[in-house]
């Protein structure tokens, strides 16, 4: 059963929208994990343009399920987390101009300075995730990056029209199979909302589904932690949609 890791960024972008200090994505944690969230995921930007340091020193003393990081894989970053130290690092490509994480992380092309920094990080016993695209070629460099854990992009399959979905959906199981095959641990999470969730979350093993923008949303109309339940629910008792269920390897 895969668990939920509630992504609280977009508290943080209703605060920056004004430079206030309200809603704060601190306090809003304890909502999170009432209703269920068995991590909380924050994004620490290099244009800082939601969660600011300040969150991540609260967060690290205050959250009391699991803390992860979404960062670059910058100098300045890795000094963040080896300060901090998140109970994961989940390593995500970013660009200035981008609304959100476009891509996976193009770790074949990174080599050696990426393995680097896998490992100190692990060395200090922080757990780190690669977030990549469903793909054989970038599975077999986080493997061979040294790293545990992947989290697969499921943006496409998200943002995919209905009659496309199985065939992006039959990608992930592909990748998950494969991510498995080489002895990763799996994650997954991006565009993820309470449509399209379940047949993720019923990928033969799937650990956590990382989950932002969508929660927030609905937390607009029934409050956090009743957002947080209501996926929760739908996470770990996935429907068996017939369209979907003959697509697991
Ligand atoms: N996982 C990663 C690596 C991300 O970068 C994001 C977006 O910050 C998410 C999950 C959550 O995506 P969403 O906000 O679309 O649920």
């Amino acid at each position: 059963m895969a668990s939920l890791g509630v992504n609280i960024d977009h508290i943080a972008t209703v605060r920056q929208a004004r430079r206030t200090v309200e809603p704060d994505p601190v306090s809003y944690v304890l909502l999170a994990e009432l209703g269920g969230a068995d991590g909380i995921t924050v994004h620490l930007r290099e244009d800082r343009r939601h969660i600011q340091d300040r969150d991540v020193e609260l967060l690290r003393q205050t959250v009391r399920s699991r803390l992860n990081l979404e960062m670059a894989a910058t100098a300045e970053m890795a000094a963040v987390a080896l300060r901090l130290r998140p109970d994961m690092v989940t390593l995500v490509p970013e660009k200035r101009e981008e609304v959100t994480t476009e891509g996976g992380l193009d770790v074949a092309g990174q080599g050696a300075a990426l393995a680097d920094l896998v490992g100190r990080l692990q060395q200090e016993g922080i757990g780190v995730s690669l977030f990549v695209d469903p793909v054989a070629q970038q599975l077999e460099a986080s493997q061979a990056s040294g790293a545990r854990w992947v989290e697969l992009h499921t943006g496409a399959y998200a943002d995919a029209a209905w009659s496309e979905q199985p065939r992006e959906l039959a990608r992930l199981c592909e990748a998950s199979f494969i991510a498995r095959s080489l002895g990763l641990r799996l994650n997954a999470g991006h565009g993820l909302n309470y449509q399209n969730v379940e047949p993720v979350a019923g990928i033969e093993g799937m650990e956590e589904l990382n989950i932002g923008h969508s929660i927030v949303a609905r937390a607009l109309a029934v409050g956090l932690s009743q957002a947080v339940r209501e996926m929760k629910a739908l996470v770990q008792n996935p429907r068996r949609d017939p369209l979907f269920g003959s697509l697991q390897p």
